[in-house]
């Protein structure tokens, strides 16, 4: 008698549960290299979880059930998990891109009220129905591309009302689009426009209102600590009241210029780090030696057509925990493709296919405390996995520009499927 299940996937040219890895937390070092391939590979999921995985030999001498479908041909990755994005904004910038392709600078157009500013106003003009629908779509863009889990942010309305509207909407899209969203709050992005001569008077706004506020809408808080955004006594004050509130903290930080924000995202216990295009020593030694993840986003650095990346390579071999993003947002990299990323993480950082893999998927969800759920496909956890066609998995980096991902099951559920 066969043990019966809602759905067996079978048939997977090279399947990578990354189960031969602990089933919580992330890798570090030499262990995110290492990863087990099924060669024809099948997965047993019932009630949206994963029953097992194994070679199809295996599961099908165990498992039944009403549906089957062969993969063949197809390489099976665990969902991808996007630890940092901006999904939550009114109208792209397509026009700010090409002024900076024409040598206009990102800072300057910031300082003079485009960049994230122009954002807000956007943001803030949108009723929250049509939010919603902008988010959901997005959202759903993210599924087509085998991500399953997002973290995303708020960070466009800068007052009170427009950044719990910007909350709420992001919940409801997610809900709809039956996207796993890890909510951030980050009224902290860029200093509110009716408090441009009084940033502090800002500060005291985001400590004594809008963090308490958004709490209940938000697992972690999020700020810019740069040069011309958030210093970093700011940025102490800020984290402060969010860890006393109860939130995790994240942190844009040495994305721009040397600023020490790592040190102090280490220091206060956040669970990422992220940017670190200017990552000082000290700051990288700091984080090998912590909890905290440093999240990379190569797809910045090429978006703004910078030179330096993160030092990538070095955290990885020093030890730190390490993910891969897309920071997708309408400004400062307008894609929602981890594909992408890995390509340009393979190019900058000299990540292996496998290193990759980790940095998108367990690490991830180890870095937004998703990891009991998501990440892997160790037996109990949700099935969660994307099909892509590559001829093996080094496909992972080397393919790039286009959507190789051509079936994504969430929970158990087809909810992406290119025709044949
Ligand atoms: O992560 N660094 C701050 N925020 C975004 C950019 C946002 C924007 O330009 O709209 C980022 O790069
Ligand atoms: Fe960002």
């Amino acid at each position: 008698m066969k043990e019966s299940v809602d759905a067996l996937f079978v048939g997977i040219s090279e399947l990578l549960p990354l189960t031969e890895g602990p089933e919580r937390g992330a890798v570090r070092g030499s262990e995110m290299a290492k990863v087990e391939v099924v060669r024809g590979g099948a997965i047993a999921v019932r009630e949206g979880r994963v029953v097992a995985t194994g070679t199809t030999e295996e599961i099908t001498k165990v498992y039944e059930a009403p549906l089957t479908r062969d993969l063949k041909g197809l390489v099976v990755l665990p969902g991808f998990v996007d630890a940092h994005t901006h999904p939550v904004f009114g109208e792209t910038r397509e026009g700010e891109f090409h002024l900076r392709c024409r040598g206009a600078d990102y800072v300057e157009i910031a300082r003079k009220g485009g960049g994230i500013l122009s954002s807000v106003r956007s943001l803030r003009a949108v009723p929250e129905d049509v939010l919603v629908s902008k988010v959901r779509e997005r959202l759903r863009g993210f599924l087509a591309l085998g991500t399953t889990s997002i973290e995303g942010k708020s960070g466009y309305g800068l007052s009170t009302e427009s950044e719990l509207k910007s909350l709420r909407a992001l919940r409801a899209a997610g809900e709809q689009a039956g996207l796993t969203v890890s909510p951030t709050f980050l009224g902290a992005h860029e200093v509110a426009p009716e408090y441009r001569e009084d940033p502090e008077a800002y500060v005291d706004l985001l400590c004594e209102e809008m963090l308490e506020a958004a709490r209940p809408l938000a697992d972690s808080c999020d700020a810019f600590i740069e040069d011309h955004v958030f210093h970093l006594a700011q940025g102490r004050r800020i984290f402060e009241r969010a860890r006393e509130l109860g939130y995790r903290l994240r942190a844009h930080v040495d994305e721009l210029s040397p600023l020490g924000g790592t040190e102090l995202a280490v220091e206060l216990g956040a669970a990422s780090a992220d940017h670190l295009l200017y990552l000082s020593d000290a700051g990288l030694e700091a984080l090998a030696a912590s909890d905290t993840t440093a999240v990379l986003l190569p797809g910045t650095s090429f978006f703004l057509r910078k030179e330096r990346y993160a030092p990538g390579r070095r955290l990885v071999d020093a030890g730190a925990k390490v993910a891969l993003a897309t920071d997708y947002n309408p400004g400062s990299c307008y894609t929602q493709s981890l594909p992408m990323i890995a390509t340009l993480a393979c190019l900058h950082f000299a990540f292996s296919p496998a290193e990759c893999l980790q940095a998108m998927t367990r690490n991830a969800a180890d870095s937004l405390g998703l990891d009991a759920e998501r990440g892997t496909l160790h037996a109990g956890k949700a099935a969660d996995f994307a099909a892509f066609q590559f001829p093996s998995f080094q496909g992972l980096g080397y393919r790039f520009g286009d959507n190789p991902c051509v079936l994504t099951v969430k929970d158990g559920v087809i909810v992406h499927e290119v025709a044949p």
